[in-house]
């Protein structure tokens, strides 16, 4: 069936189909089948080859026949072995799914923002509102709105942080009395709680930066029971109903009449110990009812509205919660320590 001109035999397309099929069903990897595919259907291979050649429509459809059916074998064997290679990975590979995974380490609140925490709740309870003010305040709302004699102390560059004449890093949270008196009409219960800043020594005791909450209820009618009652629902919410609290009566510029809360130390039990100063009670702030001279600075009649405030330091809070002995403890950062609460 050769023509002239013909340097390759002629190409058996039904032999040619027969052993490419048994070569195919015999290929035992991947690897095998894609070189018996090659061998078969790729550019050099016979039937290619011939496929190039041909000149008549007969041996063309039995060439184009032979192909087709040795790509379909191939593919199904191509399909046949890469199941059972998966089959073998998935009995031989064993991932154990119950293994620990790699630890990362967790971190925590600090106790100082677990403890402002601790008051945000007891004042939420209460129907407080929640608010935060500005660190670097006016001379005006840190001290002179606050009725701040001219003369008095903390006015001096001794006690405060002054950037210049007139802008101080807040004493105290106070200021935020004066905001918020300025921004709503009473009746008004917020809590404001932030940093504050004071130039004092590190001791035990003190830190020039610390934290306070400050509090203040304008109302009607308001009178020094709701303060007292009020204090000590939340001193018990914060270190339980066997701590015991005092008032002492004090000054404040902003209140009148003003008093100092103490609760009982609890590292020696109100024995007397190197956190107590050896008194056996550990200051809370300050408090006292709103003094009329707060109400006209901000435009209000003291006649008709009245008022508490109050203030206690955050440190304190958490020192007194956890009996942690000494306030550079929780500046420190030292895990160790940190780690316990
Ligand atoms: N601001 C006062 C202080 O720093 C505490 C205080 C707050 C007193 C509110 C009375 C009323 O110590």
């Amino acid at each position: 069936m050769s023509e002239p001109g013909d340097t390759v035999a002629a190409v058996d397309a039904e032999a040619l189909q027969r052993e490419a099929l048994s070569a195919i069903e015999a290929a035992s990897t991947v690897t095998e089948l894609d070189e018996l595919r090659v061998h078969y259907l790729g550019r050099r291979s016979d039937l290619k080859q011939a496929l190039r050649r041909v000149r008549d429509r007969e041996t063309g459809m039995a060439l184009n026949a032979a192909r087709e059916a040795i790509e379909e074998a191939v593919a199904e064997r191509q399909a046949q072995l890469e199941r059972v290679e998966l089959d073998r990975k998935l009995t031989e590979d064993v991932v154990d799914v119950t293994l620990p995974g790699e630890q990362l380490p967790l971190g925590h609140l600090h106790p100082i923002t677990q403890v402002r925490r601790m008051v945000e709740d007891a004042f939420l309870g209460l129907g407080y509102e929640i608010r935060d003010d500005r660190e670097v305040e006016t001379v005006e709302y840190n001290f002179d709105k606050l009725a701040f004699a001219p003369t008095h102390p903390s006015r001096s560059n001794r006690d405060t942080f002054f950037f210049d004449d007139t802008q101080v890093l807040r004493t105290e949270t106070s200021p935020s009395q004066i905001h918020i008196l300025e921004e709503k009409e009473p009746p008004i219960y917020m809590v404001s709680l932030g940093r504050v800043y004071r130039r004092d020594a590190i001791t035990a005791t003190r830190y020039p930066i610390f934290h306070q909450f400050e509090g203040l209820a304008v109302d009607r009618g308001l009178t020094l029971a709701d303060l007292k009652g009020t204090l000590l629902h939340v001193m018990r919410e914060l270190y339980g109903p066997e701590r015991r609290v005092r008032f002492r009566t004090h000054f404040f510029p902003f209140t009148e009449p003003s008093i100092e809360p103490d609760v009982s130390c609890g590292i020696c039990g109100g024995e007397g110990c190197r956190t107590c100063k050896y008194s056996g009670w550990i200051e809370m702030g300050g408090a006292g009812m709103v003094d009329p001279r707060v109400f006209e600075n901000v435009g209000l009649d003291p006649e008709e509205w009245s008022g508490f405030a109050f203030g206690c330091g955050l440190e304190r809070a958490a020192q007194l919660r956890h009996d942690i002995p000494d306030i550079r403890l929780l500046w420190e950062g030292d895990l160790r320590v940190l780690r316990q609460f």
